[in-house]
């Protein structure tokens, strides 16, 4: 390791500037001063304000034109992933997947990406104006959802689609399941195209072997990853990777300046900052001790009776490569209860609360913040919680009436979300275009998408999974009685 690791450029000039106590008269408005607001004060302390400087306080770099130490610190990170470069994103991985949509792929230019992404993967088709071929969500029968994106269905669309610009996966995605990235690299390069990566879910995979790798290290092209999800930084403070000479760096530059705020928060730079040294330092030690810990919670929740914790088993099926070990996939239905039964109680009764609720599973995931007295808590709680056998008393799992087929696309996603829409029953909008995100909750994904015709089949399946208990998540109209269509009034 460099031993400039050590080192947090962003962050100590930060402490400097603080300490050089300014007479202020410019932004913010807050002048540093503490206890300008009591309940601010009653939230954060009185000196959450001190720290909180821009580019005007002498030694405190800027985002967009970093010079110094904001420049240094972004090297810094890039070399602890083994990137070629780095940003700092101050807009989560959100702005993240919308600036790498905009980085590869233009007006017009077909884009692979699969049904199951994050809405920011949506916001950058909007704001690209590319036309998604959708990868089709194969659930895993257990776990009742898409797990991860298989590189012969991605090798197949692309002979559909040879004109194709870009690929784009999630992986890990909410369970911790990783499609093989380095196989969807090596497809993407032999067609000449990037492989742009959500690791939205896995900052931690660059700093331990016994991890599976990170999307940087076998060959993806932009890599996203949101260190405020996994790693110590704040909420909101994510890292773009760029590798290869694919994708032009002055173009990310452009585009990630034209999307993130011109006031970039200090705070959330610096606990970026803080994160790549503390990881690239410590972070195998660390990392040892999360990697013991979640093999510990898995073991012992696997001991209580009805409940088990999902590890590598899934690994080779529906195109799983590997799952992350600090993710724990907690089936809960042997014991009764559903997933947000089970969640419920655990919120309730011992005010302890997930990551992430399904009708069957609740996920937690372990980071480098917890401990074994807190893993004994979540242990001691879901024991408890098992134990008591309150049955579910309604259910709250998808029917079993099969899925229809992925809608036709009419306008792309841009096209759809300028056009003008109007208000119809839903039970008469056949043959219509929808102009509205219709997706059932579980298992959250979407059914219907803005610019996509709305058919027969698909009105059938979306009132039977509402009629059967199924949230509907999207549209304005979530009873579905009414449904935006494209088309003036
Ligand atoms: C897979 C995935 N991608 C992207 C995001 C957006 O990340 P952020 O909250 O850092 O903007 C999320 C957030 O939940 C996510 O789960």
């Amino acid at each position: 390791m460099n031993p400039q690791q050590h080192e947090t450029p962003f962050l100590s000039n930060l402490i400097k500037a603080r300490d050089a106590h300014e007479y202020s008269f410019h932004m913010p408005g807050h002048k540093f001063l503490p206890g300008h607001h009591p309940l601010m004060t009653a939230l954060a302390g009185d000196l959450i304000f001190e720290a909180d400087m821009n580019e005007i306080s002498p030694g405190v770099d800027y985002l967009h034109a970093a010079k110094g130490a904001l420049r240094e610190a972004q090297r810094l990170q890039a070399e602890a992933v083994g990137a070629d470069h780095s940003f700092f994103l101050i807009n989560g991985s959100t702005v993240g997947n919308e600036a790498s949509m905009l980085a590869a792929v233009h007006d017009g230019e077909t884009v692979i990406v699969p049904r199951a992404a994050h809405r920011s993967v949506y916001g950058g088709l909007i704001l690209s104006g590319a036309n998604p071929v959708y990868v089709p969500p194969v659930s895993h029968p257990q776990v009742e959802f898409p797990l991860a994106v298989a590189v012969d269905t991605v090798a197949d669309l692309l002979r559909q689609h040879p004109e194709a610009k870009a690929i784009q996966i999630t992986s890990p995605n909410y369970y911790g399941y990783l499609s093989d990235v380095g196989g969807l690299a090596r497809l993407a390069h032999d067609h000449g195209i990037p492989l742009l990566v959500d690791e939205a879910h896995g900052a931690h995979l660059p700093f331990h072997p016994d991890l599976p790798p990170s999307a940087i290290q076998v060959g993806a092209d932009l890599v996203v990853q949101s260190s405020h999800k996994t790693l110590g930084a704040l909420t909101q403070a994510a890292l773009l990777h760029l590798n290869g000479s694919l994708i032009a760096v002055s173009g990310v530059e452009r585009i990630l300046s034209l999307m993130q705020s011109s006031s970039p928060s200090s705070l959330l730079t610096a606990s970026l900052d803080a994160a790549r040294q503390q990881m690239a330092t410590e972070g195998h030690a660390l990392l040892t001790e999360t990697i013991r810990l979640a093999a510990y919670a898995r073991e012992g929740i696997r001991a209580i009776p009805g409940l088990w914790c999902y590890g590598d088993e899934l690994v080779g099926e529906y195109g799983v490569f590997a799952h992350d070990p600090t993710k724990l996939v907690i089936r809960v239905t042997d014991t009764g209860m559903n997933g947000h039964t089970f969640a419920t109680h655990l919120a309730e009764e011992h005010n302890l609360f997930g990551e992430f609720v399904d009708p069957k599973h609740i996920i937690c995931s372990i980071t480098i913040a917890d401990d074994e007295a807190r893993v004994d808590y979540l242990l001691n709680a879901l024991h408890t919680v098992a134990a008591q056998g309150k049955p579910t008393t309604t259910e709250n799992t998808l029917p079993s009436l099969a899925a229809p087929a992925l809608p036709q696309m009419v306008m792309n996603p841009r096209q759809a979300n300028f056009a003008a829409s109007r208000r119809m029953p839903f039970s008469q909008a056949v043959g219509q275009i929808c102009a509205e995100q219709i997706m059932p909750y579980p298992p959250g994904i979407p059914m219907l998408l803005p610019g996509e015709r709305i058919d027969a089949d698909m009105v059938d399946y979306l009132r039977y999974v509402k009629a059967n208990g199924v949230a509907i998540v999207g549209p304005e109209d979530t009873s579905l009685e009414y449904v935006r269509v494209i088309g003036g009034e």
